[in-house]
């Protein structure tokens, strides 16, 4: 598939090519919209408790229409004790009080659907809150919640004492076996300990999981992002210790110092998906309206992938942020191989995603620092495939400081003072931007449940619509249109000029403009030519990052000069039209 020219790469992707005549290919809803994360305690609080909510997110719904964002997705908002804000549910089918009720989410929904934008919610089906019915039932072996969740007698120690089966780690770090003092045996939880683990080999578990879906589905959402898939179901017999997986430098408490073979990606997993994927086409199949299912997987690509023939649409690809991801030092040769991971590894008839950040990890300007939030907004926005951005990365939000003393996250404070910077999920959590006003537009609640960054002054969502110079918003918003045309919608990738500098590439299909898009990743200003990869000489700027004298102007492709940070798209003159 490789090397045609001079660094030119091609990709045929899925798409289908005959001859010369691309047909115009039949996407689907999620294949065409920029996905948008939300996280609902951060997004914007509307009864001045200092935590977002359902009727703040209603009230700003307008800020979709203005970026062209034609889906939400929310993280969780069910009840919740909140030991892992939210991901700790303890009713999957009503919503936190914190957040607002289901005439809320009734309303939410509308409102999206009035303005075209599709409802994508957190389905997190590895565990509860150990304050769920269902546990405190199993706790007591009432029928039928008695194996709803992995019990064990564990092994007998020495003195007859009852000690674990086996020394599996935790996501979050430590102990994943906690004793249960009225029950008399071991549950497993593989996230915090107020997060049993469900039982998947008892199919009374996997109907009430299905029912759950069932719920939103009636409730009108259009589909789900599937939580911790990796961890769904362990191996039957649980008195097996997992072996070492000899990474360096990873001491005994931390989950990738074993190597999860019993206990992450088992093949059982594809029974799960499948059901909740016919529960999801039995709404489709009244409606003709496609329900989205994307997993979250942090693995390889062919192991992401092999999700696609389950039901799964997009199995969230986290390339760009890990295992190697985008570092401080990626050029442009290593950015385009992050990217490439996608493309090599997709099998026919599948459709490509990426993602820069989550709630889980650092934010894209923490490890590239503010000034590089338009190049990496128009990289994830022009590439081919699905991009999904996290609240705040149209403005270039970057990261708060938490101390130690105020650190909310357990993944964090899981690893004490010396190291719960390199884990903790608060500062990419912080409320997002709206206006120089009082905490940011945010809240009226004089703290809210994390710092607002103290740049908001400058760095906001209003502030930036309203500025003369080119903000990160409104390149946003510019790109999210551009996407609506063919060439990117669903145009043929081809990689162009890449070097330590340059990452660039051309997008095209039959019968309209072709785009170069051309962004310098790098440290030191480059000159180069594109010549050999575009049908033409010059080009058109249709976008740009900003600091261009050019604009407006065409520019000789023979001889692009862009400094760090600055990237383009432009639409190429065909030499035809130079004549
Ligand atoms: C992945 C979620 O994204 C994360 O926030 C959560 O802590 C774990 N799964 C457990 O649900
Ligand atoms: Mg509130």
């Amino acid at each position: 598939m490789r090397a045609l020219g001079n660094s030119v790469v091609t990709l045929c992707l899925s798409l289908l090519s005959f001859g010369h005549i691309q047909a115009k290919p039949d996407l689907k809803w999620w294949q065409t919209t920029i996905v948008y994360q939300i996280y609902p305690r951060s997004f914007k609080d509307s009864d001045g408790d200092g935590v977002g909510d359902l009727k703040g997110i209603i009230s700003k719904l307008d800020h979709f229409v203005y970026l062209g964002v034609q889906a939400i997705w929310l993280s969780p908002f069910y009840k919740s004790p909140n030991k892992d804000f939210g991901y700790d549910i303890s009713n999957h089918t009503d919503v936190d009080p914190l957040f607002g009720d289901l005439d809320d989410v009734t309303e939410l929904i509308e409102e999206c659907h009035k303005r075209d934008i599709k409802v994508i919610i957190d389905f997190v089906p590895n565990h509860t809150s150990d304050l769920h019915p269902w546990f405190q039932a199993s706790i007591k072996k009432q029928e039928p919640y008695t194996d709803f969740y992995v019990w064990t007698d564990g092994k007998t120690g020495p003195d007859g004492a009852r000690t674990k089966p086996n020394n599996w780690l935790g996501v979050f770090g430590g102990e994943v076996w906690k004793w249960n003092d009225e029950r008399k045996q071991f549950y497993y939880h593989a996230f915090v300990e107020e997060q049993p683990d469900l039982n998947y080999r008892n199919p009374k578990v996997v109907d009430e999981m299905n029912k759950v879906i069932d719920f939103w589905m009636k409730m009108g959402v259009d589909g789900i992002r599937v939580d911790a898939i990796t961890n769904l179901i362990e191996t039957e017999d649980i008195f097996q210790d997992e072996p070492r997986s000899y990474k360096p430098g990873v001491p005994p408490f931390q989950y990738e110092y074993l190597d999860h073979i019993y206990t992450s990606n088992l093949p059982e997993i594809r029974g799960a998906i499948r059901g909740w994927r016919n529960v999801m086409d039995k709404h489709s199949q009244k409606d003709g309206l496609e329900r989205f299912m994307v997993v979250e997987f942090y693995d390889t690509p062919e192991k992401r992938n092999a999700y696609l023939d389950y039901g799964v649409h997009l199995p969230f690809n986290f390339d760009l942020i890990e295992p190697i991801g985008i570092r401080p030092e990626s050029g442009g040769r290593q950015i385009r191989d992050l990217v490439d991971i996608e493309y090599a590894n997709l099998p026919q008839n599948s459709w490509p995603n990426f993602v820069m950040g989550n709630h889980d990890r650092k934010r894209i300007t923490k490890k590239r620092g503010a000034r590089a939030a338009n190049a990496f907004n128009m990289l994830l926005l022009t590439l081919k495939g699905t991009p999904t951005t996290y609240y705040g990365e149209e403005i270039g939000m970057e990261e708060i400081h938490v101390s130690f003393e105020d650190t909310q996250d357990p993944w964090g404070l899981n690893y004490g003072k010396e190291r719960y910077e390199e884990f903790s999920r608060d500062p990419c959590r912080s409320p997002l931007q709206w206006n120089d006003g009082y905490q940011s537009g945010f809240t009226t609640a004089n703290k809210p449940w994390l710092p607002v960054h103290p740049n908001y002054k400058t760095l906001n969502i209003q502030t930036q619509m309203a500025s003369n110079d080119l903000s990160p918003i409104q390149l946003y918003s510019q790109l999210a249109r551009l996407r609506q045309e063919p060439s990117f919608q669903y145009g043929d990738l081809f990689y162009s000029v890449v070097n330590d500098n340059i990452f660039s590439y051309v997008r095209q299909t039959e019968g309209q403009p072709q785009y170069l898009v051309t962004i310098n990743f790098g440290k030191s200003k480059s000159i180069d030519d594109y010549t050999s990869s575009v049908n033409g000489r010059e080009g058109k700027v249709i976008a740009h990052t900003g600091n261009f004298n050019e604009q407006n102007m065409k520019i000789d492709l023979s001889k692009i000069v862009l400094k760090p940070d600055q990237g383009l798209v432009l639409e190429v003159l065909s030499n035809k039209d130079e004549l």
